[in-house]
């Protein structure tokens, strides 16, 4: 056998990154053509050689290489004709992954490589992949060699990968879809498309996140397929036994990660693929958008009558008409004759302004972003070197390439002047890129690809990421120790780290309602946990019952935006009278309350690559009766929510997963693992608390930081098992997270009947201001004879009629003992 160690020397010298000068002639070089179609199935393993943690296995023609990322992660690659394309990846995100240890063996029939978690297996004669966990189980095979096709017309291949599926199978994540959470039975495209009003099971829709799970009997795995051409998945269609996943080009080039926990695979995908950054904590309360507000009175008045009803909102949006005939970077001056005034009046009644911007830049000379562009050659041009052009919102539009680096630093910097006039945020709109009539680029349409170069078939699926990168960077830059606040229609896997995303235009419908809880659940498993939906809908008309449901659920959205089309009718949180406005007022004020233990757990996103909203399959992995189960969900670590998705019911079935529960309004206590059925007043959602957590609350503020905090309220409920929550603190607005000065608090309790012990322990380098902790403690089973915090006996704490514990101690607390 071979024994080459340096896998460089097969990569293709003309397929190595060109130099920068050399770039046009790259990307002029005539499309080949490459003779009749047929498919080809990878033959018997010939050779192989091997490098470090690097196998590459050839059948003669066609070559795969198996890297270990880590104990867990297992990369396989498959160049056709044996070729590998210089490695790239716009998802893929550096992270320190640990190998403890790589075994090559040969058997007789075949090759393993083995982590001490996972073995990667690769017959000898048929050339089929699998993977088997260190007690033996099979976790997944190729149900056929991998295979490929010729495109003629571009070059390059359609590529093509199977895996066995078996009966008990189930499949989840894939990012953005408007179907069914077990994606079982489903095909579903990734190919970022403008869906104005979909439909359920509508596809493709507006992002490409080719990151699967499989689930059978409790045991999970994923399939990163870091492919960003247009891709296909069948899962159990064609076959029933059989998952495939194909390209239209580009490499086959997909991860293994192994479980055998869903919550394990989902946080692996998570470091591969990177996390949102902490978003500044202004940009976790309620934001108020619609198309459009405008001019500046109707803004300052929708504003103002936030204050006034005292319904809380962190956030009002412009989207397009403040534009100046909607050429990015402009301000209209008849309706925003003065915009710093405009946004210095919001921000001192507590309001940040997020601006739309989007991709397409009007074809007009006598306009300076244009003149930009087209004098530095921004612009993305066709194979023939016309310039892309197409309609948009100001008529005739050129699109910069935010795949070349040169363009998003260019993009970045264009931010100063919305930033100078008071800025605090940026929506990326229609970067699909969405064409009028056309829909979207043609194929032809060449990207820089970082260098990498390649048509629009293969740089149309991160054309929005790479925007809202350059946007999230810009302002970075710009904005210097301050978190940048974006949000993004478009995406491909790795997207959070730019940025949190909206799932488009949908429709003010009972079943698009649901469809919202089903899509933020399945983008929050896809590594992309900053995100929500239109709440109310954004075309079509809500009623009040409708409307006042959809903020309920949004409270438990990690984005809580409410947005509507212009031709709507009104629809702020009181455009429906009484009783909504005050129900949705009770709702957003919950939201505030919670803004803390949100805050906690997007730093367990952040920090332990954890996602804020958990699904219940995803809790309770080994109950098959959860694998349908799609409506319920945690949101952090200890918060179950059962929205409420049909009109007109006045209780419905809930599931609570095993163990004790207790109802976050009465405290009753439930003992999991069973259904019960639930009140549902309008005024009310069923949420429920599992026992043994800590949950911080804040005061109601009519916006994040409206008062300093005098004490921080934490909610404890009683729980026999030992159980921790964590609780983390910071500035709320810049980086000193990044270098340690944050506060990251372990609350751990146990019970007995005839004692209650809360202990704390803390990590890290900020302060926070209060000084205080106000407890209550639910679900105690005996009668309070003594409270201990620290060695030293309180005189002062009150017991309500409900057996309620009320007392307050230092933020510093170690121990506190309740004692019977
Ligand atoms: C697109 C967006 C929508 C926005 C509208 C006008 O339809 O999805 O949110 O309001 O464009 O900018």
């Amino acid at each position: 056998m071979e024994n080459l160690t340096n896998l460089d020397l097969m990569i293709d010298p003309a397929l190595k990154v060109p130099d920068e000068n050399n770039e046009e002639k790259f990307l002029n070089n005539p499309i080949v053509t490459l003779g009749p179609i047929t498919k080809q199935y990878l033959k018997s393993v010939k050779n192989y050689i091997t490098d470090g943690n690097r196998f590459v296995f050839s059948d003669g023609a066609s070559k795969v290489q198996i890297s270990v990322i880590s104990d867990e992660i297992i990369r396989v690659r498959m160049a056709p004709q044996g070729t590998f394309l210089a490695d790239f990846s716009y998802a893929i995100n550096p992270y320190d992954h640990i190998i403890t240890e790589v075994k090559f063996t040969e058997t007789e029939l075949q090759y393993l490589i083995a982590t001490p978690k996972v073995t990667c297996a690769v017959t000898k004669a048929d050339f089929l992949i699998s993977f088997i966990d260190r007690n033996g189980n099979l976790m997944s095979s190729d149900a056929k060699p991998m295979h490929y096709e010729e495109n003629v017309q571009f070059g390059g291949y359609y590529v093509y990968c199977s895996k066995t599926c078996q009966a008990t199978e189930d499949f989840y994540a894939l990012g953005d879809k408007a179907t069914e959470f077990n994606l079982r039975g489903k095909r579903q495209v990734l190919w970022n498309t403008d869906t104005y009003a979909f439909a359920k099971n509508q596809d493709p829709l507006y992002r490409s996140i080719p990151f699967y799970m499989s689930l059978n009997k409790g045991y999970c795995y994923g399939i990163f397929y870091d492919n960003t051409f247009k891709t296909h998945y069948d899962f159990a269609v064609e076959s029933h036994d059989c998952t495939s996943f194909w390209s239209d080009g580009g490499e086959l080039n997909y991860y293994y990660i192994h479980g055998p926990q869903m919550v394990d695979v989902v946080k692996r995908y998570s470091m591969l693929t990177g996390t949102h950054q902490m978003p500044p904590m202004w940009a976790l309360g309620f934001h108020q958008c619609r198309w459009s507000y405008y001019p500046d009175k109707k803004v300052k008045q929708i504003a103002n009558t936030f204050r006034e009803k005292k319904i809380p909102c962190d956030a009002i949006y412009l989207d397009i008409d403040y534009m100046n005939g909607y050429r990015c970077f402009t301000w209209n001056d008849r309706y925003f004759p003065d915009p710093k005034q405009l946004l210095t009046e919001l921000d001192e009644i507590g309001f940040k302004t997020v601006v739309i911007i989007d991709p397409g830049i009007k074809v007009d000379d006598n306009y300076w972003v244009f003149k930009e562009g087209k004098a530095n050659n921004y612009f993305c041009r066709r194979c023939d070197d016309y310039f892309m052009e197409g309609n948009v919102w100001p008529g005739r539009c050129q699109f910069p390439d935010f795949t070349n680096p040169k363009v998003r630093e260019w993009w970045g910097g264009l931010f100063q002047g919305l930033l100078d006039a008071g800025v605090d945020g940026v929506w990326n709109d229609m970067n699909e890129p969405a064409v009028f009539g056309s829909g979207s680029f043609p194929d032809d349409v060449r990207h820089n690809f970082d260098h990498h170069r390649g048509s629009h078939r293969k740089a149309h699926n991160v054309y929005g990421m790479q925007m809202v990168r350059a946007t999230y960077e810009g302002l970075q830059k710009l904005q210097k120790n301050k978190r940048p606040f974006t949000i993004t229609r478009a995406g491909y896997s790795g997207v959070q780290r730019y940025s949190s995303v909206w799932t488009g235009d949908n429709v003010a419908s009972w079943e698009h309602l649901k469809l919202a809880n089903v899509m933020c659940q399945r983008l929050s498993i896809s590594g992309i946990s900053f995100c929500g939906t239109d709440i109310g809908g954004f075309t079509g008309e809500p009623d009040g019952e409708l409307f006042t449901r959809w903020i309920q659920l949004g409270v438990f959205t990690p984005l809580m935006r409410a947005h509507s089309a212009g031709d709507t009718r009104e629809r702020e949180p009181w455009s429906f009278g009484e009783p909504f406005e005050s129900i949705c007022r009770k709702f957003i004020e919950l939201r505030y309350k919670l803004l803390p233990y949100l805050y906690s757990a997007f730093w367990q996103h952040y920090k332990y690559h954890m996602p804020v909203l958990r699904p219940v399959i995803m809790l309770e992995p080994n109950e098959q009766i959860n694998h349908y189960r799609e409506d319920e969900f945690s949101f952090g670590d200890s918060i179950l929510i059962c929205p409420v998705l049909q009109p007109g019911i006045t209780n419905r079935k809930v599931y609570l997963p095993k163990g004790t529960w207790y109802d976050y309004w009465n405290n009753q206590k439930y003992k999991g693992g069973k259904e019960f059925v639930i009140n549902t007043p309008l005024d009310s959602m069923p949420i429920f608390v599992k026992a043994g957590a800590s949950v911080p609350e804040y005061p109601v503020m009519q916006y994040v930081n409206e008062v300093e905090l005098e004490f921080l309220t934490l909610k404890t409920w009683y729980s026999e098992m030992e159980e921790k929550s964590i609780i983390y603190e910071d500035h709320g607005e810049n980086f000193a997270y990044k270098l340690d000065i944050y506060l990251e608090k372990t609350i751990t309790v146990r019970g007995t009947n005839g004692s209650f012990v809360m202990e704390q322990t803390m990590f890290g380098m900020y302060t926070p201001r209060y000084e205080k902790y106000e407890h209550i403690v639910y679900g105690l089973p005996f009668k309070v004879k003594k409270v201990v915090v620290d060695g030293k006996e309180m005189k002062k704490y009150s017991v309500d009629a409900t057996n309620v514990l009320s007392f307050t101690t230092t933020k510093q607390f170690k121990k506190i003992e309740i004692l019977a």
